[in-house]
């Protein structure tokens, strides 16, 4: 028999059986870190990035709690930052799904490895790194040498059912209901969230240090793109020309990396994580306010309700 924790330093174990830890609704046991919810396996990749990873000034990481835009904003941060080096009929985003260009520090690189070889990332000078893990269990190694986080939050309500979509795209037969879910969401206890802590950690970090942390919402994207995108290009020191605004550099960038071009190219229709996700299965509707077909009004008052209380006196709105 495997032993579950076999996998875990000595570290992790004692570190674990000193944290809060409860279940969430699909029947993984959780641990509280830092104030947000993990995985043993999770907790301890965040555990090896913080010992050992060496930020550079020139990183960036894209951050967001899960289904809050993070797909989009990895193909608009690479588009942007990598922009010089890649020509449009050739573009790496034309044959790699975001996820592959803009690896995850918790859920790829760290876990996988406790010192992953970072000499060998898609994307060098700047380096793009993601994240779902919340400022707090993120900042340790930034101490030293701050870097560029870029941060993406959504509606609550639209990210639950994102959520629900995704994860019923992938399990098949042993589908969590809608209400477990939001149950779930509701108490707080889900991976990398509550998503009020996740949020509330980046917001701060944002107000802070708005130098190195940017704060940008999913609905902002979508209604005014250009904007954001330049606002975005300026946060990373790589504004617009006037001759690449003058020649359509920056609709040619927002039409690359959107989700009719991008959810149509092959690599997104037919490729898979090596975990097996499909990549189709970060493609959906795209749209503001689709939770309303699916939550009751019962529903949407008690979320309302409470992310109103947790967000109360930060002077942010979900
Ligand atoms: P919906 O499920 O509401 O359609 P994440 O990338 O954080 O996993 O979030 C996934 C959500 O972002 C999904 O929302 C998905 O459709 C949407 N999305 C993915 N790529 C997008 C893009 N290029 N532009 C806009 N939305 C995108």
């Amino acid at each position: 028999l495997k032993d579950e924790n076999e996998d875990i330093s000595e570290e992790t174990k004692s570190l674990i059986s000193s944290l809060p830890s409860d279940i969430d609704c699909s029947g993984t046991k959780l641990f509280k870190y830092q104030g947000c919810w993990y995985d043993k396996d999770i907790l301890q990749a965040i555990l090896n990035f913080n010992k050992n990873f060496q930020p550079q000034e020139t990183d960036i990481i894209v951050a967001s709690f899960p289904k809050s835009g993070t797909t989009w904003l990895k193909a608009l941060t690479f588009a942007l930052a990598q922009r010089s080096k890649h020509p449009s009929d050739h573009h790496p985003l034309l044959s790699h799904n975001p996820h592959e260009l803009v690896p995850y520090l918790e859920l790829d690189l760290y876990l996988k490895s406790s010192k992953p070889d970072l000499t060998k990332l898609p994307s060098s000078s700047p380096r793009l790194f993601s994240t779902h893990m919340s400022f707090d269990a993120l900042k340790v190694p930034l101490k030293t040498s701050p870097c560029k986080i870029v941060y993406v939050c959504r509606n609550v309500k639209d990210v639950l059912v994102s959520l629900w979509c995704f994860e019923n795209s992938m399990s098949g037969e042993s589908n969590v209901s809608l209400e477990a879910l939001f149950e779930s969401f509701c108490s707080g206890v889900s991976l990398c969230g509550p998503l009020w802590e996740n949020v509330l950690s980046y917001w701060r970090a944002s107000l802070e240090d708005p130098k190195h942390v940017l704060f940008l919402r999913y609905e902002e994207l979508k209604a005014e793109p250009c904007v954001q995108i330049k606002k975005l290009a300026q946060f990373l020191d790589c504004p617009f020309t006037k001759e690449e605004e003058d020649s359509g550099g920056v609709d040619k960038i927002l039409e690359l990396c959107s989700l009719r071009n991008l959810s149509g190219l092959e690599i997104n229709k037919t490729g898979k994580l090596s975990e097996g996700v499909s990549f189709k299965s970060f493609f959906r509707k795209g749209e503001v306010g689709d939770w309303k077909s699916y939550m009751t009004p019962e529903m949407e008052k008690k979320i309302d309700m409470i992310v109103e209380e947790k967000l109360q006196g930060s002077g942010l709105k979900l």
